[in-house]
């Protein structure tokens, strides 16, 4: 046994694997339906064994098996709980966090409206230094151990983040949003000083602890000059280890004024393309209006489609269709999308998914969802040697769930027949509240039964 193991113990663990044993998902380049993604793995009386030196996952399995073959080991009794991965939630606002649940707009008059007001806040440190500690320790509440964000234009308010990131223990994606065209002021940034404040925050955060990873961040094409996005695309090629996150046909008045912008584009994607800012690295957060041949091209590139149901259905911006997008290959993961988004918890996300899915008649299936909220984004991320399961080898992320919290999902776990069913009214009914533990490589982070 080695020095500092502990053994998780629950009434039930879910995860989901890869679909061939033994073999990183990363590595299959263009991928098939959905369905087809991921295997579902429910273990009764699960033991689930860290090493706490290294943070990492020893064994998982049935209790006494795993305790046979761990041995003399600490075991941490959770009880009625059940164990499950931390959630990856791959396209979040951290300055959009007090902006949640604003009225009765489209998306672009909706950023003009609220969210450009919202984001220039974020030019003044004390304003980002006690948001991001409560984005944090929203996150945390949520289960979400990692998470991919869009700051602000500020930089300030990125390097701030990143700090309080550092100190949570959480892992995370950040990237300083890029905008120099289009919007007022106070949320603009000249690109060469945009460039130069991003190469800092690369220098200082990227890798930092091999938790914090810097993601080049084009708002989108309405908002970033031709000099930007070509500055972008090379501060991207000379740190080509770092990410790349943007927004892309998330609605149809978005469309049409990208197409007004860019006569000569052959469609919404070639404009990205062109400056070569689509690669395996980059994700793309909505693309609801994709044609086929765009879906192809990122598919071809590797590239990811962030799926944001709350923030799809309370824009109005639309109802992807998830079964063609994954069908012709592209990697699909799944963000709350807040302020857009009404939910920082992947619970409600996976539910809205779910229903925007029946709602073309195509429900989505319990694991499915799971997939999408945990491996599917460490896939994305290329992080799946690390996180998204809880595999042997991998970071002990994962959270501990306890049906005790809610009297409705309680009773309706009682009347469920099998953990895809337990599963699906977890979705259904759960939120903050069914939050017990979050560990990030093994270290509990956030126990209900101490929280003030
Ligand atoms: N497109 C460009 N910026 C944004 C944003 O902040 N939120 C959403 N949902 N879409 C965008
Ligand atoms: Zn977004």
């Amino acid at each position: 046994m080695p020095a500092g193991a502990v053994i998780h113990r629950a009434t039930e663990l879910w995860h989901v694997k890869g679909p061939v044993a033994g073999q990183s998902v990363s590595s299959t380049v263009r991928r098939g339906r959905l369905g087809d993604r991921f295997r579902f793995e429910a273990i009764s009386d699960a033991g689930l064994a860290v090493d706490l030196s290294t943070g990492r996952i020893l064994d998982v399995g049935e209790f006494a098996a795993v305790k046979a073959r761990v041995g003399d080991a600490d075991v941490v009794n959770h009880g009625d709980g059940v164990i499950l991965p931390g959630f990856v939630d791959a396209h979040l606002h951290f300055p959009q966090l007090d902006a949640m649940g604003s009225h009765g707009k489209h998306l672009i008059q909706w950023l003009e409206t609220y969210i450009f007001p919202a984001e220039s806040r974020f030019a003044d440190k004390s304003v980002a230094r006690s948001t991001a500690a409560r984005f944090t320790e929203e996150l945390a509440r949520n289960g979400v151990t990692t998470s991919v964000v869009f700051s602000s234009v500020h930089p300030v308010a990125a390097d701030v983040l990143f700090d309080v990131f550092d100190r949570s223990g959480l892992r995370a994606v950040v990237g300083k949003t890029s905008m120099d065209v289009n919007a007022p002021a106070e949320v603009l940034l000249d690109w060469r000083a945009d460039v130069a404040a991003q190469e800092v925050l690369i220098a200082k955060w990227h890798g930092r602890g091999g938790r914090l990873f810097y993601a080049v961040t084009p708002r989108f094409v309405l908002t970033s000059s031709r000099e930007q996005m070509k500055a972008l695309a090379d501060l991207h090629a000379r740190h080509p280890e770092t990410y790349i996150q943007t927004h892309i046909s998330e609605c149809e008045g978005e469309l049409r004024s990208v197409a007004e912008a860019f006569p000569a584009a052959k469609d919404y994607l070639s404009i990205y393309e062109d400056y070569g800012l689509i690669n395996e690295r980059t994700l793309l957060g909505h693309g609801v209006w994709l044609t086929d041949i765009e879906r192809e091209r990122i598919a071809d590139l590797g590239a990811t489609v962030v799926h944001c149901p709350t923030s799809n259905s309370f824009l109005g911006s639309g109802l992807i269709d998830l079964r063609k997008t994954c069908d012709a290959g592209v990697e699909v993961a799944l963000g709350s999308d807040i302020g857009a988004g009404t939910s920082l918890s992947p619970w409600a996300t996976m539910l809205e998914a779910y229903k925007l899915q029946a709602l073309r008649g195509q429900p989505l299936e319990p694991e499915a969802l799971l997939y999408l909220a945990t491996l599917a984004g460490s896939e994305a991320l290329h992080q799946d040697h690390m996180t998204g399961n809880l595999e042997p080898g991998k970071q002990g992320d994962f959270q501990v769930i306890s049906f005790d919290a809610k009297p409705l999902l309680r009773e309706r776990v009682a009347r469920a027949r099998n953990p895809r069913e337990r599963l699906f009214a977890t979705v259904v009914h759960g939120d903050d509240r069914v939050l017990d533990k979050l560990y990030v490589g093994g270290r509990c982070l956030r126990d209900s039964q101490s929280r003030s």
